[in-house]
């Protein structure tokens, strides 16, 4: 079932999310829903508070690109992209690399804005399945930027939150806009 995405200026979207402490069936719905609203709105990636839902799962998948990273491994074994695409994790816990790179970010929930985002370029990313298995995926390019910027949403961040100074400025209004827009919804 396609659910509504929860836009830009839900208190949801702001919020640190709870654990994900058992995988039941309304969990596994809220998956697969998440992955078909996702692919209904040609993202790359969507996090449960973007359905309203208050719990650390989010859904990446990036394999229409497959050239889009340099590696992957899972448990320090190399893999093929689409052998975990889409892929749905539980409880992320990510350890970042010190290098860092710009690409352009958009959200399903901030409408319209798209922009340039410096973040951590690789990423070593501790998650549990549906199933309970839990894996070490380490990866870089678009994989790496979508799975920081869905943890970033069960954390309460938004990617217009990670904007160069300048640019948050003259982002303002239109972000003030959304936010009026909205409200009127
Ligand atoms: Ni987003």
């Amino acid at each position: 079932m396609i659910r509504d995405i929860v836009q830009y200026g839900h208190p949801v979207l702001r919020q640190k999310c709870r654990p994900v402490t058992e995988v039941d069936d309304s969990i596994r719905q809220l998956a697969a829903d998440m992955i078909e609203t996702m692919i209904d709105a040609n993202g790359v990636g969507l996090a449960a508070p973007q359905v309203g839902e208050d719990l650390r799962l989010a859904v990446v998948d990036v394999s229409h690109d497959p050239e889009c990273i340099t590696m992957l491994k899972v448990n320090g074994a190399d893999v093929e992209l689409d052998e975990i695409m889409p892929l749905v994790f539980i409880n992320p816990e990510l350890t970042l690399s010190q290098h860092k790179e710009s690409a352009t970010e958009g959200c399903l929930s901030i409408q319209g804005i798209r922009a340039e985002v410096r973040r951590p370029s690789a990423v070593i990313a501790k998650l549990t399945l549906l199933d309970g298995t839990q894996l070490e995926i380490e990866t870089d390019g678009l994989l790496a930027r979508a799975i920081q910027h869905e943890t970033d949403h069960l954390n309460g961040v938004l990617f217009v939150d990670r904007l160069p100074a300048v640019t948050k400025v003259s982002m303002k209004n239109r972000l003030k806009r959304l936010l009026e827009e909205n409200q009127d919804a």
